[in-house]
């Protein structure tokens, strides 16, 4: 297989993939000077000696020796061949790997090369038309953006004619078909020839984080029409995969959050006050593909679009596509109508600071939403409301979180918390199935309910499920238990039933045995255990060999999680017990006891 790829493609891979993000993705980095530095995935290690340099493109462990680009890495951390941690790096950045005709691949690439060549001869041209034209650079100034800021941007002017930029690319020896192709022509309708997409328009041009200029977008300097014009979809220009301004954006994000905004003038206002750190997702919906780009260079994210109602209806799906990716963004709405170009222009750089210091997160942002819904004044509105309200409530994995919002909206709308609570917890209530449903049919199916221990205080599905899979890996994996035996007994489980077998397992490898399913079934006695036992061997749980030991990792550190939480209940229960006993007299236990639970609380603030 090697050699199948053309070194070109091979190298087109290894430039979308920066070695940083890469690995970023499965080992937490810390920055160290100009290398990254992190716990060595190929080898055990407490101090880390993984390094990663952004600049060479490599990894080195000082400790193992191991080393390699962004290529060896993944193929070496997934155990994967080369040309398949190729074609994994390749779907990661959108690169269609042209196996089997390579004269294809070359053609489009070839292809590819005269657009971007165009387009930056375009965009070259369009801003030295800016000096020599008064018009488009008046514009620029008269909405106070500066000469360090056009020349940051590249902003630029396509005059007022028809065939301008036409007649200088054919001169400068483009054919007319790739300039066609590039989207800056367009072909007439009633005669021969071609005229110029962009006319009388300040230009902005579109460039990729590589450095490519991929397309332009142009606004009027009057009130014609339409105010924005775009490139087309062309072979170098993807909407939906690109954002305009993370060329300049992602320098400033590494140690900061990406700041999402609607427009090309947002962007470019907000820099020229200082606020480097923004994207805009060129006014159509944020994409998954946009957001999967967001995260190579940020993993905080704000989106400020304007305040008005298609605003705010775009900021709320977008909150969605982050959320659906998995990552966490804030929402920023701005103290008043208008765009973030208006507000900075208005108020100045300190005010927009003020604004980012008080973004919404995913539940208050809902809330909001729910709110502008709802007019909460009215006694309908007010139970559909807490009833929408609840229903994303019951999702809040953290019950510290969930409690605090229940009293917030029980506040807000004077409906008891009981009752707030109680719909959450309504059975009848629709909603798609959660590990929590899952637990329940779980339990159901094994009806081993009585095993899961202790029964007063019922352990969380997630918690079962680490168990289980921790379970699975140690009977699989004799370096697993290896691993965990001197920090994690088997009475170290919860569940009844999997501290049994857990028991058997260690006595088995103890006495230098691998362990046999036959041998270990035959330890139990009762049907449903057996089942369970079976059912338990027979199951993938689908984690590759190289995720075994984060896995595990996890999965002990979920299970003290809940322990912590247990016993965390615990103390509560006694506390309360001593409080409604009005059994004060020992006030030393109470103290105590108070003492203990603000321990476990910031243990616990640990673990999230
Ligand atoms: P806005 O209408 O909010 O523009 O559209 P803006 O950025 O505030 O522009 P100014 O301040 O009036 O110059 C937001 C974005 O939507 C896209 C553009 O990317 C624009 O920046 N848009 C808007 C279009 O593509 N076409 C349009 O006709 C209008
Ligand atoms: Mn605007």
């Amino acid at each position: 297989m090697p050699g199948y790829y053309s070194d070109e493609i091979i190298q087109e891979v290894k430039e979308g993939n920066d070695v940083v993000d890469v690995i970023s993705e499965y080992l937490q980095l810390k920055r160290t000077g100009s290398n990254f530095k992190g716990l060595c995935p190929f080898h055990n290690e407490k101090t880390p000696s993984f390094v990663v340099s952004p600049s060479k493109q490599i990894f080195h462990c000082f400790g193992c020796g191991e080393s390699g680009n962004v290529i060896n890495f993944i193929m070496k951390y997934q155990n994967v061949s080369f040309p398949e941690a190729l074609e994994l790096l390749a779907d990661r950045v959108g690169i269609q790997l042209q196996q089997s005709d390579q004269k294809e691949y070359n053609r489009k690439r070839k292809k590819k090369d005269k657009l971007l060549e165009i387009n930056r001869e375009t965009a070259r041209y369009f801003y030295r038309n800016l000096s020599n034209n008064d018009l488009g650079h008046k514009y620029l100034l008269n909405r106070g953006i500066n000469n360090d800021t056009i020349k940051t941007f590249g902003l630029g002017y396509a005059k007022n004619s028809w065939e301008d930029l036409l007649k200088y690319l054919l001169h400068k020896g483009f054919t007319q078909k790739d300039i066609e192709e590039s989207g800056l022509i367009i072909k007439r309708k009633k005669m021969e020839g071609y005229y110029d997409r962009f006319r009388n328009r300040v230009m902005f041009p579109i460039i990729d984080v590589k450095g490519n200029v991929i397309g332009f977008g142009g606004r009027v300097i009057d009130d014609g029409q339409p105010k924005y014009l775009n490139s087309p979809e062309t072979p170098v220009f993807s909407k939906g995969y690109n954002l305009y301004g993370l060329n300049i954006a992602k320098k400033y994000a590494r140690n900061d959050k990406i700041i999402l905004v609607e427009g090309y003038m947002d962007v470019i206002s907000l820099y020229k006050f200082g606020i480097k750190n923004c994207v805009a997702s060129l006014g159509t919906a944020l994409t998954k593909d946009q957001v999967k780009l967001l995260k190579r260079y940020s993993d905080k994210f704000y989106i400020c679009y304007d305040n008005d109602n298609a605003g705010i209806n775009a900021a709320n799906k977008a909150i969605d596509v982050f959320k659906k990716q998995g990552l966490e963004s804030h929402v920023v709405i701005l103290p008043e109508k208008g765009d973030p170009d208006e507000y900075i222009g208005k108020h100045g750089k300190e005010a927009f600071y003020k604004v980012l210091d008080n973004p919404y997160n995913y539940i208050d942002f809902k809330i909001y939403m729910y709110k502008k819904k709802y007019d909460i004044s009215d006694l309908d509105n007010r139970i559909h409301f807490t009833r929408e309200i609840s229903k994303m409530l019951k999702n809040i994995n953290s019950p510290i979180e969930r409690d605090a919002y229940v009293s917030r909206i029980s506040e807000d709308t004077n409906i008891s918390e009981e009752a707030i609570r109680k719909e959450m917890s309504n059975k009848n209530s629709s909603r798609p199935t959660t590990s929590k449903d899952k637990y329940i049919k779980y339990n159901n199916r094994n009806n081993n309910k009585d095993s899961i221990k202790p029964v007063s205080y019922s352990l969380e599905p997630g918690h079962l499920i680490a168990e289980k899979k921790l379970l699975k890996l140690l009977i699989d994996d004799k370096n697993i238990y290896n691993r965990v035996k001197d920090n994690f007994k088997p009475e170290s489980f919860f569940n009844d039933l999997y501290r049994k077998i857990a028991t058997n397992v260690y006595d088995m490898y103890e006495k230098g045995l691998e362990v046999n399913s036959d041998e270990l079934l035959d330890c139990f006695n009762d049907d449903k255990d057996i089942n369970t036992i079976k059912k338990l061997i027979e199951e993938d749980i689908q984690i590759s060999n190289s995720e075994k030991i984060k896995a595990v990792k996890d999965f002990i550190n979920k299970i003290n999680y809940y322990k912590l939480k247990i016993k965390r209940q615990k103390i509560k229960d006694q506390i309360r017990n001593i409080e409604t006993n009005d059994n004060k007299g020992d006030v030393g236990k109470f103290e105590k006891l108070c003492m203990e639970l603000i321990k476990i609380d910031k243990e616990l603030k640990l673990h999230q």
